[in-house]
């Protein structure tokens, strides 16, 4: 089938759609003539994020939910299928960054960001499954990072969770084949958008750069939808972000991620960040 009409009219749910890679995904499913419903946390950052795509206004719906909230997931999951009366593609892209060494992550920190980027997806499949099976299709994309393929020094909490949603979603893409359910696993590298400045809650740090070598967002949302379109499961963006350390670290030759740790260590001693 033609690449550009495989989501014509697809009903689709993207958390975490009022920004970055999951506003770009959003955009893309709308031009390629999916229903997209928007979910995100803060309702003016959700409307806002809609106004900015009203010339698709017909094609999108909103959704408020805070995917740490398992009552509000499975709600907008139930909802849009009772008013849309099927669910196509549900996108569980919603999650938060943190960066810290880890002895000076609190248990506060460590359920934050569980319940964000974890608990968040487990909810998500656990109500969009049983749906999906009724309908014999179905498709779920999980947002992991290379993080959750490749360690990361200074980003164990992250790594735990995004290693979590990879296994997880590499699990069910065998167990569910053949019930015509399909399951990808996004693995950005850096990608440019505001994660780089917020805290788990939200708040914006202007002081703080995103990187410069960050993959563009668009480029990212129409690398993810391309790919997912041949229901493949694990989708790295960039195609080859720092192979060296992968290669190394594959081949037990992880000196390189010793020597990136050494570096964090002494700016994190030095700069405190
Ligand atoms: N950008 C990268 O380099 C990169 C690399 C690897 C993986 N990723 C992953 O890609 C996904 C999207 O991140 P992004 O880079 O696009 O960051 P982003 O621009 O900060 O977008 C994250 C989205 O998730 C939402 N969100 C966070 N906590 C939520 C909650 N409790 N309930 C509902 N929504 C919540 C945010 O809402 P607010 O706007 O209200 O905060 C925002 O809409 C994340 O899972 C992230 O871990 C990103």
């Amino acid at each position: 089938m033609d690449n550009s009409e495989y989501y014509q009219n697809k009903i689709c749910i993207v958390t975490g759609a009022n920004s970055g890679i999951g506003y770009a995904v959003s955009e893309e499913l709308l031009k390629r003539g999916a229903i997209v419903y928007m979910a995100g946390r803060n309702p003016e950052k959700v409307a806002n994020a809609a106004k900015q795509l009203s010339s698709y206004k017909d094609q999108i719906h909103t959704l408020i939910v805070d995917v740490t909230d398992q009552h509000q997931v499975q709600k907008a999951i139930e909802d849009t299928v009772a008013e849309a009366g099927r669910l196509d593609f549900l996108f569980n892209n919603a999650g938060v960054g943190f960066k810290s060494p880890y002895e000076k992550a609190t248990l506060k920190d460590w359920k934050t960001i569980i319940d964000t980027n974890l608990w968040s997806v487990i909810y998500g499949v656990h109500t969009a499954v049983p749906i999906m099976l009724k309908q014999g299709s179905g498709h779920i994309v999980n947002t992991s990072s290379v993080s959750g393929i490749i360690p990361t020094p200074f980003s164990s909490l992250y790594s735990l969770t995004k290693f979590g949603v990879t296994g997880f979603t590499e699990s069910l893409k065998y167990e569910y084949a053949e019930k015509g359910i399909y399951f990808s696993t996004i693995c950005p590298s850096n990608i440019a958008t505001p994660i780089f400045k917020k805290d788990m809650s939200g708040n914006v740090n202007d002081e703080v750069k995103i990187p410069d070598d960050a993959y563009s967002v668009d480029k990212t949302a129409v690398l993810i939808l391309d790919q997912v379109s041949q229901q493949k499961g694990i989708i790295v963006i960039p195609e080859e972000p720092n192979t060296h350390n992968w290669n190394c670290y594959i081949k037990g030759e992880d000196e390189v991620l010793f020597q990136l740790a050494h570096s964090l260590r002494a700016s994190y001693e030095k700069e405190g960040n």
